[in-house]
């Protein structure tokens, strides 16, 4: 979506005032749900950060890994939250590769996001299988409710649940509400996750992230990131597959088509972006 785009698919409650991290994140990655406010903030933070594009694509990446493991440990049914704008790789896209009859439920809270998604799967999914909502990942018993309410995921087998680039947006209340959603999952279900951090990042980039978390917060979504050993605290008592958390480039980067983490491979801190995946005993 543009600023000269089809006036009838504006969703009524935008907030065009500020950019936001999911058309900003859209612009990152070459698409088109997207604003001026959020292209020119786009600009700075490449300005700031010129890895950040790439950055986008590693984390997408990660992502597409994550669904593929999960697919082949035999979980099918995917809960995304933060989902974001449908880009390249979704989720429901890239498990329908591996396991024709996968399901997900895609959650945001930004209406352009939901808007998009529910064209895409209006167009490509399928109403038995896909679904998508509008919620806030605080509110773990509504997001619950809702996900399970529209009998796309059965809740007594395995899920896989994807928190990916979404918790460094929730300053408050994250670790919580992470907490709520370990208890929900059935046995056996996964928790995937990816996070901004600044452990170990090299002496230059260190100073890059702090300045864009300071751009961020004239955003709709101000960041914070966190450092390793508060990250892995996400994952509670679930059992973290190999190699455990890790910065995104060096998580399985064997499997897949991986063309922008093959840039980090020398440096994976430079991804400033740790990832893991945990099993629910
Ligand atoms: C950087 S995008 C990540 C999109 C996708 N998960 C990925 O990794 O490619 C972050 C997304 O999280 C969403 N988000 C931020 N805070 C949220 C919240 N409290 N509840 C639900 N979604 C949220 C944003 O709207 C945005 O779409």
């Amino acid at each position: 979506m543009s600023d000269n785009a089809d006036p009838d698919f504006m969703p009524e409650d935008i907030d065009l005032d500020r950019p936001n991290a999911a058309r900003v994140y859209d612009w990152l990655l070459g698409g088109e749900a997207n604003w001026a406010v959020d292209r020119q903030f786009g600009e700075q933070v490449v300005q700031t950060n010129p890895n950040a594009r790439t950055g986008a694509m590693v984390n997408r990446e990660f992502l597409g890994r994550a669904v593929r493991y999960c697919v082949q440990q035999g979980v099918t049914q995917f809960l995304d939250i933060g989902s974001g704008v449908p880009t390249v790789g979704n989720v429901h896209e890239v498990a329908d590769k591996v396991a024709p009859d996968s399901r997900c439920v895609y959650v945001d809270n930004e209406p352009v996001a939901v808007a998009h998604s529910k064209i895409l799967l209006e167009r490509h999914g399928d109403p038995d299988r896909h679904a998508v909502l509008r919620g806030d990942l605080r509110d773990v018993r509504g997001v619950w409710k809702q996900a399970m309410g529209t009998g796309v995921l059965d809740p007594d087998r395995p899920i896989a649940l994807l928190m990916v680039a979404v918790l460094h947006f929730i300053e408050e209340g994250a670790h919580e509400a992470v907490a709520h959603y370990r208890e929900l999952l059935p046995e056996g279900s996964y928790l995937v996750v990816s996070h901004g951090s600044y452990d170990g990042i090299p002496a230059e980039q260190l100073a890059q992230v702090e300045r864009i978390i300071q751009q961020y917060q004239r955003s709709s979504t101000p960041v914070n990131v966190r450092g390793r050993d508060e990250f892995t605290t996400f994952f509670g008592d679930f059992d973290l597959v190999e190699p455990g958390v890790a910065w995104l480039p060096e998580w399985r980067p064997g499997e897949g088509e991986s063309k922008a983490t093959s840039q980090f491979l020398d440096n994976p801190a430079a991804s400033c972006v740790l990832g893991g995946v945990a099993r629910k005993a």
